[in-house]
């Protein structure tokens, strides 16, 4: 049994302390916002946020973050309202088939949180999740414009 805080409420799980954190995620929580890609730390589809750091959760062992502040896509909006980033994506419509956007959608997140203004070159430093319907120019877009909606916000 492992006990858990994910989106600010502390759950308790029974599971094995290896397991990796998406698994528990999708299949123990029910969490299904948060996607399995590549399962290698790769393509960044199950990026979740730990402790406000990005991390990709398909290759975090539980035991890792036991005493961390989980954060996944469900957490981003309120019953009334989009995150800023949320918005950005919607207003520019940047998913097409949409699989890899939570991923993209929380990896923005922690960016603007360090980087309220992110440049090109920050974007490409720091978001390396992969999009296979190629959505990257709409992406840089909403990038720039998640961050007017923090900047006015
Ligand atoms: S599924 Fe985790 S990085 Fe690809
Ligand atoms: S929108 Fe299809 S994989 Fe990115």
């Amino acid at each position: 049994m492992v006990t858990l805080t994910v989106n600010g409420e502390k759950r308790d799980f029974d599971v094995e302390v290896e397991m990796p954190l998406l698994w528990v995620l999708r299949d123990v929580a029910n969490l299904t916002g948060t996607k399995f890609g590549c399962g290698a730390g790769l393509c960044g589809a199950c990026s979740v946020l730990v402790d406000g750091e990005i991390t990709r959760s398909c290759i975090t062992p539980v035991e890792g973050v036991l005493n961390s502040d989980i954060r996944t896509i469900e957490s981003l909006a309120t019953a009334d309202k989009l995150s800023a980033v949320q918005q950005a994506w919607a207003e520019i419509e940047v998913p097409q088939c949409g699989y890899c956007q939570p991923g993209m959608i929380m990896a923005v997140t922690a960016l603007l949180a360090q980087t309220p203004k992110p440049s090109d070159q920050d974007i490409d430093a720091a978001i390396t999740n992969i999009c296979r319907c190629g959505t990257y120019d709409r992406i840089r877009q909403g990038i720039h414009r998640a961050a007017e909606i923090v900047a006015a916000s």
